[in-house]
């Protein structure tokens, strides 16, 4: 099964409870949600308070994608403000950082994952593969919504599918940048199994239309 996470980027912060519960009823499967901290990449976003609120008012999979500086600092207290899951950028610190990192979420009972950076080789999350249950690859550069879809990364995802297939067969394969209606059916061909669709699902009026499209597309090819 694929899952759509949206991304809460896109949303109306104002009414985040209501534009949760619509994606929800629209047949939304998780909900992503992007911490950017003004160091890691270009532009600021939410943090710990906003995923509080939000972890009050939906009872959805909260996919925490952390584009910050030396995430281990934060990790087990994204885990205590309601994350489901939490995604640590390879880029963000050391080898030795990351993988703390994800062996906190893991040790309060969460799912964990490794992101990469459109220009981070794929062999990158082999140091934490075993330890992960997610692989996130951009198909844009970090740090805005509504960025186009990076076609040349598709042979990444390619390749990270064969390295999950071989060395951690349980860990799932998700898509963050650019995904909509037309890319999505590619995103899957190459291997992914969750896709993140920010502007594409909350862009839209009518966001079941969209969902659906999204999968009809996808069933296509
Ligand atoms: C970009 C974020 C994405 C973004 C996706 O830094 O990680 O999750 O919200 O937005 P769209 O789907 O509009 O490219
Ligand atoms: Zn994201």
């Amino acid at each position: 099964m694929i899952r759509i996470a949206p991304s809460i980027l896109a949303s109306d912060f104002c009414r985040l409870g209501e534009e949760a519960a619509d994606v929800k009823a629209a047949g939304a499967d998780w909900l992503h949600v992007d911490v950017m901290d003004g160091l890691f990449v270009p532009n600021i976003s939410i943090g710990l308070p906003v995923l509080k609120s939000l972890r009050k008012a939906t009872d959805m999979f909260l996919d925490v994608h952390l584009m910050i500086d030396r995430p281990l600092r934060y990790a087990e207290r994204f885990c205590d403000s309601g994350a489901d899951l939490v995604n640590f950028h390879v880029e963000s610190d050391t080898e030795e950082n990351i993988r703390e990192a994800i062996e906190t979420v893991k040790a309060r009972g969460k799912l964990a994952g490794v992101t990469v950076k459109p220009g981070t080789p794929a062999e990158s999350v082999l140091p934490f593969i075993g330890l992960c249950d997610l692989i996130l690859v951009m198909t844009v550069e970090p740090g805005f919504g509504g960025q186009s879809f990076m076609a040349d990364q598709l042979p990444k995802v390619t390749r990270v599918r064969e390295l999950i297939d071989r060395h951690a067969p349980h860990c799932m394969l998700e898509i963050d940048g650019g995904v909509d209606e037309n890319t999505a059916p590619l995103c899957v061909k190459a291997g992914a199994d969750v896709l993140v669709a920010g502007s594409a699902v909350f862009g839209k009026a009518d966001r079941a239309a969209a969902i659906r499209t999204i999968r009809e597309n996808i069933e296509k090819t």
